[in-house]
């Protein structure tokens, strides 16, 4: 794995970049994974945001809800945990393991098609997840609605650190919805529905990737460690409703 160049010791650098997520069981985290590690990416969005005990959250896009789970944990919040590939039930069972029935609510929506009352959340977030409908321009001033005025929202996406023209052959079709942070900045603050407070990379990004793949024992990751691998990245993006 010699792609791991700057992480000479990625136990060590993984422990101490994520302390939080680190407490956790990685074999419950690989058993329910959906992408890469999805505690250290929602540990590295919840640190440009602004969580209190008791507020009403969103997690969007959540997958089997570990981040959901993570974040009623760590920061005591009430987490409503919306997916659409990922049925209420199987998420109920899960939040039901982790004794968090009473703060962590599984939702099977639509992003487009949200069941909730305007200015319902206190905080909005999505990991792994934005860009497979947030590319829509259209898409986050509709989204925007169901913050209070003056909340957060706080994405975390696998993405690009410079914008390509087409695709390269080692990498999925989905990838096409992959941009830079800058582009993301734009696409949001464009729409004057928010203040965007964060935009920038998770140093290591494709490191701390090609580490999850070996501890999960990823085989089909020719679109990481080919030279194009080169150009992906994770990165956060905060933002502040307006009005
Ligand atoms: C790569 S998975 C990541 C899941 C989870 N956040 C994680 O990191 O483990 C992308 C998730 O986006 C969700 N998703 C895609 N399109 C969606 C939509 N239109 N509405 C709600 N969720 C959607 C899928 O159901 C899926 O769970």
């Amino acid at each position: 794995m010699n792609q791991l160049s700057t992480l000479h010791h990625p136990d060590l650098f993984v422990q101490e970049r994520f302390p939080r997520a680190s407490a956790y069981d990685t074999d419950w985290v690989i058993a329910h994974e959906m992408g890469p590690n999805v505690l250290w990416l929602t540990e590295f969005l919840c640190e440009a945001m602004e969580l209190r005990p008791g507020m009403r959250v969103l997690d969007l896009g959540c997958g089997k809800a570990l981040s959901s789970i993570f974040l009623a944990r760590e920061f005591g919040l009430q987490v409503w945990a919306v997916d659409l590939w990922v049925t209420a039930t199987e998420n109920a069972r899960r939040i039901h393991a982790a004794d968090l029935d009473d703060r962590v609510f599984p939702l099977h929506a639509d992003a487009r098609q949200l069941p909730f009352a305007e200015e319902f959340f206190d905080a909005i977030i999505s990991v792994d997840a934005f860009e497979y409908f947030g590319t829509d321009v259209y898409f986050l001033p509709g989204l925007i609605k169901l913050l209070k005025p003056h909340g957060q929202i706080g994405v975390v996406n696998a993405g690009l650190r410079h914008e390509v023209e087409q695709l390269p052959d080692e990498w999925p079709d989905d990838f096409c919805a992959f941009h830079t942070v800058d582009w993301w900045r734009r696409h949001w603050a464009i729409t004057r529905r928010v203040a965007v407070e964060t935009a920038d990379d998770l140093p290591h990004s494709r490191d701390l990737w090609l580490y999850w793949h070996r501890l999960t024992g990823a085989v089909d990751d020719a679109y990481l460690t080919s030279p194009a691998g080169e150009n992906l990245t994770f990165h956060r993006l905060v933002a502040r409703r307006v009005h």
